[in-house]
């Protein structure tokens, strides 16, 4: 980049900036809340540094940022609280060997497909595909046909209800069983554990995936567990039945469907039950074909953030509480920080991905976690919130080089929740340039969900008071704003 001719802006760049494709491939492959568009990361890394720069993300979340950073050569440090976070990110900088990954699902395909099979045999000795329950009380059974596509159902026997019950005293033995805390949005108790969000029979199921994929050495070990937490939601009791969708003759239809899970709206009453097998063959089909098409097999990274400042690494990607981290680091080391940081009490990231760190048998830290939670266990206000972030920027203030820049998504509902930002004012020499929304995030489904929330994300333009860069040409982009968003209520807690 060369100074005072910053951010040349084609109209294509601009459509796709705002609005950007759904993510595909390798970047599609995994759930994780706010996972940001490749187009407008690697617009700003492209636009903001130069080769070798240092880009920081201190909220690294699924990760995909990482892989932009390295396809445009610069040196990169992500910090994650949630220890899934890592895995994610470390499995997409050291993608398996696609034939390797396919030889593994074949052999644990062998080894577990049959035993998994007879969990679910009907009493004429055909394998049932999925289970409906209401509550605890099983409706029906269906099998899909041996031709065709049109599934078969069944009213449950006293066969399918004596297997069920078979595995009522299985005791689980690989998979951990989480924290919850009280949580009326998703539906969670405190008294919860993992263990409530699958059937006993799904779990000992996953117990044998798990004693299989725990045979493989580290990076195909990793891609295995990730098919299977990908694909842990769809084994669960969380997978809504669907039923009233489109109408027959001026009729509602009654007809049952497949629902998804949905992240963050918790054990529905009409739910499935799905084979564990075909739930997590589905997904290696997937990730199979993501793999053929990816190349991003054996990027070298450390855990550790200094090696990368002293140029001895090109890529950090550390486990930690970005408080701490960001302590660590020199002072004027990093040219931009871009970040999505937690958006307030919007999505609390550890408590939904518990179930996927306790299949990882990872262990996630509650209390540094940075988010505003109604769990009045957690001790999680908007004070500490507000708190927290404000170091945040101070921290990020002390380790930017003067022409640095902070961008930093953002969405929350509530004018507190933006509190922070009078801190840039007050604490720091950064100088808030402008704004702009993200369409991409208008159809999450927990956005949707909440009265009162900003429909779109904004990215948050800031940089060094002593920065000379000319950042005109931001103003092309639709709905470029130089003041910050108007926040929609006084508090966001009265409005659900
Ligand atoms: C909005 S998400 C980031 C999503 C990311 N932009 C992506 O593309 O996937 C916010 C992240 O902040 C992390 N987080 C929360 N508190 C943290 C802390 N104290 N230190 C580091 N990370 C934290 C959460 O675990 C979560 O992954």
């Amino acid at each position: 980049m060369i100074q005072g001719t910053l951010f040349d802006i084609e109209s294509k760049t601009i459509e796709s900036i705002s609005n950007p494709e759904t993510y595909k491939g390798i970047y599609a492959f995994h759930k994780y809340w706010g996972k940001k568009p490749s187009e407008s990361l690697s617009y700003f890394i492209q636009n903001c540094t130069n080769k070798g720069d240092i880009v920081l993300d201190p909220f690294l979340g699924s990760g995909l940022i990482s892989i932009e950073t390295h396809a445009l050569s610069r040196r990169f440090i992500g910090i994650d609280i949630n220890p899934f976070s890592i895995e994610h990110t470390s499995f997409l900088l050291s993608l398996p060997n696609p034939n390797e990954y396919m030889k593994a699902i074949h052999e644990i395909k062998n080894n577990v497909h049959d035993k998994i099979f007879e969990t679910y045999r009907m009493s004429d000795g055909k394998y049932a595909s999925h289970y409906l329950w209401e509550k605890e009380k099983l409706i029906k059974v269906w099998r899909k046909p041996e031709t065709g596509k049109t599934r078969i159902e069944f009213e449950p026997t006293n066969s399918d209800i004596e297997l069920i019950q078979s595995f009522e005293k299985y005791e689980i033995r690989n998979i951990k069983k989480g924290t919850f805390f009280e949580n009326a949005r998703i539906n969670a108790k405190a008294d919860m554990s993992i263990y409530n969000l699958f059937t006993r029979r799904a779990l000992y199921n996953i117990d044998l995936l798990l004693d299989e994929i725990k045979k493989y050495p580290e990076k195909l070990q990793r891609a295995l567990l990730l098919t299977l937490t990908s694909s842990s939601g769809q084994m669960s009791s969380m997978v809504f039945a669907i039923s009233g969708r489109g109408k027959t003759k001026n009729e509602e239809s009654t007809k049952i469907e497949v629902g998804s899970w949905v992240i963050g709206l918790w054990c529905p009453e009409l739910h499935f039950e799905i084979n564990v097998w075909n739930c997590f063959e589905n997904r290696a089909k997937k990730l199979h074909k993501a793999l053929l098409e990816s190349t991003n097999r054996d990027i070298p990274f450390t855990n550790d953030p200094l090696s990368v400042v002293r140029k001895m690494s090109s890529i950090g990607i550390v486990h930690g509480n970005s408080l701490n981290v960001l302590s660590t680091l020199p002072e004027k080391s990093i040219k931009l920080i871009i970040t999505d940081p937690p958006h307030s009490d919007r999505i609390p990231y550890l408590e939904l991905s518990e179930m996927w760190n306790c299949l990882l048998n990872k262990d996630s830290d509650f209390s540094d976690e940075i988010v505003v939670s109604n769990a009045k266990e957690r001790n999680k206000n908007k004070m500490k919130y507000l708190e927290d972030m404000s170091k945040i920027l101070i921290e990020s203030n002390r380790i930017l080089l003067e022409d640095g820049f902070l961008l930093m998504y953002f969405n929350a509902r509530d004018k507190q929740s933006w509190d922070f930002f009078t801190v840039i004012k007050a604490k720091t020499n950064l100088e808030f340039v402008g704004a702009f929304p993200m369409e991409y995030s208008a159809n999450s489904v927990v956005q949707d969900n909440r009265k009162g929330a900003m429909k779109t994300d904004y990215l948050l333009v800031f940089k060094h008071h002593n920065g000379t860069n000319d950042l005109n040409s931001l103003n092309k982009i639709p709905g470029w704003i130089i003041e910050l968003p108007k926040q929609t209520t006084a508090s966001g807690d009265n409005d659900e």
